[in-house]
């Protein structure tokens, strides 16, 4: 009998990205087969983001037009689904079955049985299915989730609601894991977790090979900890990580990255309001005073422990524009703020009301032109600052690892991504998708650089 065919649709983060590569492999290890056509699919799984409500709304909108292209095959819907969104899809005749990702390993069974729904809502002791072995995208840039869930409850997001509590991947999973991947030649190691400096594994027992002993000095790894492991594993490959908390960062930790020569010179540190009532109101525990300081400490030890342009590194940041309340001048203290730190990169959202999350008790009573407005003038913003910053870089020879090529007549348009994580493409002779190649920067743009291979 020929195999079923299965498609992985994913919306949402790395996050998200990650999951599917482990639902990539237990569809295989199922015995189903992948496919890139929706119309001979068997199976489609939607894995969903709900951090906004357009994000559900592509959802919604995938699975009709799945469904017009293709009747017969049934749909799982999974990943990040709010309760009222889970009681919506069951109405839906269009969704065949709905189940959470920390289930994985039983989906077989659940289809099998024709259970159309099962979701794991109580807090699972550890996070087993990420023990699951992916199915990585490449051979060259690898996602590891060291944690699951957040603690932390900023009133405006759906993901300590979608994901629940944080909890922490064992680090010697995580290590292990890095450590096959570099053997395997892979050139970059993204470590995500929704707040990665809340990583805080308590060792139990006298557990602790001694090839770490000298680097872990208590019974804890903290995330500094954590990179200097993994920084201290043998081979050519840079670190990433996403996304920090600009809470609880502290001096050490800063130091360990500054120092750490694997790890890129590259922070997403969001910020999501320059104003302190605000900040408050979103729960996020600091001033915008905090952050300012905590940019100046990360610039001066990149400055005293890196080399050349490496001792700027690049800064991006995500913003809420339109939170409950937010008045003109509160809004115009995150512009004052986005001017005075110069970001390289923001990812700026107009805040969306999440049922259940707290902030959904409050007013959404900024109009949405008004946001629309405040996106745009912090979207202008940051299309000039970026192509100010990104001047920095011309005629300057940096590191770039190709992720993609596009072959053209008798050469290919290398694109990739440096190591201060900028977008860059170059010529070449050759096909150097997964190579890490030295390129001198000719022209910059705000998102995009161009480069001369050397
Ligand atoms: N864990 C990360 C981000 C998680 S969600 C962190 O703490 O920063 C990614 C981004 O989506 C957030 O940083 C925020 O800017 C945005 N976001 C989250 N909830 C939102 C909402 N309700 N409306 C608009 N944007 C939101
Ligand atoms: Fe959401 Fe805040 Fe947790 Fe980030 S830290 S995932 S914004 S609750
Ligand atoms: Fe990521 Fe969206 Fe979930 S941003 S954690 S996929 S709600």
């Amino acid at each position: 009998m020929a195999k079923k065919k299965y498609l992985i649709i994913t919306f949402g983060c790395q996050m998200n990205k990650a999951d599917s590569e482990r639902i990539e492999r237990i569809m295989q290890v199922f015995g189903y087969q992948k496919t890139s056509d929706e119309k001979e699919a068997d199976f489609f799984i939607i894995n969903a983001c709900s951090v906004r409500q357009s994000a559900i709304d592509r959802v919604y909108s995938k699975i009709k037009d799945l469904k017009n292209k293709n009747k017969k095959a049934k749909i799982i819907l999974t990943g990040c689904i709010l309760k009222k969104d889970r009681e919506n899809f069951l109405k839906d005749k269009n969704v065949d079955f709905i189940f959470s990702i920390n289930s994985l390993k039983n989906w077989q069974e659940f289809i099998k049985e024709k259970r159309r729904y099962f979701w794991q809502e109580k807090d699972i002791k550890d996070c087993k299915y990420l023990e699951i072995e992916p199915e990585y995208s490449n051979n060259f840039s690898a996602l590891i989730p060291i944690s699951f869930g957040c603690n932390n409850f900023c009133t405006y997001c759906a993901v300590p609601y979608t994901r629940g509590k944080l909890i922490l991947r064992d680090w010697r999973k995580i290590v292990k894991e890095a450590e096959k991947l570099v053997n395997l030649g892979f050139k970059e190691i993204w470590l995500l977790g929704q707040n990665v400096n809340d990583y805080n594994f308590k060792i139990k027992g006298n557990k602790i090979p001694d090839k770490f002993k000298k680097i872990i000095k208590n019974k804890v790894i903290d995330f500094a900890t954590l990179l200097a492991i993994i920084n201290d594993i043998k081979g050519d490959f840079w670190i990433r990580f996403t996304s920090p908390h600009p809470e609880n960062f502290s001096e050490k930790l800063i130091k360990k990255i500054a120092k750490s020569q694997k790890i890129t010179p590259y922070l997403n540190l969001p910020l999501q309001s320059g104003d302190d009532e605000i900040l408050r109101r979103m729960n996020r525990h600091y001033k915008a005073k905090d952050y300012e300081k905590l940019v100046q400490k990360i610039r001066f030890y990149f400055k005293k422990y890196r080399k050349g342009i490496e001792k700027d590194p690049s800064l991006s940041t995500d913003i809420i524009v339109g939170f409950p309340g937010e008045s003109e001048k509160q809004f115009q203290n995150t512009v004052k703020l986005f001017k005075k730190i110069k970001f390289d990169m923001a990812y700026i959202a107009k805040y969306s009301q999440r049922p259940g999350t707290i902030a959904s008790k409050f007013k959404d009573d900024v109009l949405s032109q008004e946001k629309e407005r405040r996106y745009k003038i912090l979207q202008d913003l940051l299309n000039k600052i970026a192509k100010e910053r990104n001047k920095r870089f011309l005629n300057k020879k940096v590191e770039v690892l190709v992720e993609e090529v596009k072959k053209e007549n008798n050469f290919f348009w290398c694109y990739g991504k440096t190591r201060h994580f900028k977008s860059l493409k170059f010529k070449s002779n050759e096909n150097l998708q997964g190579k890490i190649v030295n390129v001198k920067i000719i022209k910059a743009d705000s998102f995009g650089l161009l480069g001369k291979l050397l």
